[in-house]
């Protein structure tokens, strides 16, 4: 089997370095991913040796064309020159809370591909009838316009369905099956815009309540390559047990 990544969410969490750098060490084992919020990157980055960092979100303005006049943004370049290797892209919580469009993530994407940087699109949608495949059809379709075909192998996409995110009022988590449904209906999506050889070397991941009970029934569905996991990547006891269940 194929080793699987392991996408540590920390989502605006925690509040000091000194858990950020403790929860760093942990977490500190090949193929995880450790999404830190920017204002740790640097030092979780020195306090790991096997993970790799990730950005939670970037800006999509490019500073070599459009300068740095953009206040309070974080660019791709920044991100690259320190080390982030990842950039998740298109959370639910920034598209459903924070009203942020498929038109910007989109030009994330790009600016996230064209940095030589993996972005993580997360799909997903609040429903749980037919109408979520057309939804996740069109956030698919939309977060993609205009990435080559040599290009698309470089992202990794998330699909995590909004009521299966631990932090939502009654949320549910979602089985296996669910999961294996939604990859072969993302690779589907994929073979029409691009094409079969391209669309299997997508990684297809998935999150939602991801813990250390459930963690091995994901990661051994075949064709899913790993999970993200906010709420249990940031508890000492479930991050060993994950990192042991995996
Ligand atoms: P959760 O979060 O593991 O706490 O459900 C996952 C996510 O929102 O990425």
């Amino acid at each position: 089997m194929k080793t699987k990544i392991l996408v540590f969410n920390w989502k605006m969490n925690p509040s000091s370095l000194l858990e950020a750098k403790k929860l760093a060490k942990i977490s500190d084992k090949k193929n995880v991913v450790i999404c830190s919020p920017f204002l740790f990157l640097n030092e979780v980055k020195e306090n790991i040796k096997n993970a790799e960092i990730g950005a939670q979100n970037v800006s999509w303005v490019n500073p070599s064309t459009d300068g740095g006049a953009y206040t309070g943004e974080i660019s791709c370049l920044m991100l690259e020159k320190n080390k982030c290797k990842y950039v998740i892209v298109g959370h639910s919580e920034r598209r459903f809370a924070l009203k942020e469009s498929d038109v910007e993530i989109n030009k994330k994407i790009k600016e996230i591909i064209s940095l030589k940087l993996k972005p993580i699109l997360c799909i997903g949608s609040d429903k749980k009838d037919k109408r979520s495949e057309k939804e996740m059809e069109s956030q698919i379709k939309k977060a993609l316009i205009g990435v080559k075909i040599s290009e698309i192998k470089n992202i990794v996409i998330a699909y995590e369905p909004v009521w299966a995110i631990s932090t939502n009022k009654q949320s549910s988590p979602a089985v296996p099956e669910d999961a294996k449904k939604a990859e072969i209906f993302i690779r589907k999506i994929l073979i029409k815009l691009f094409n079969e050889k391209e669309a299997l070397r997508v990684k297809i991941i998935y999150g939602g309540s991801v813990d250390s009970k459930n963690i091995k029934n994901f990661i051994e569905i075949n064709g899913i390559s790993g999970v993200l996991v906010g709420g249990a990547s940031l508890k000492e006891e479930e991050i060993k047990k994950m990192l042991k269940n995996r």
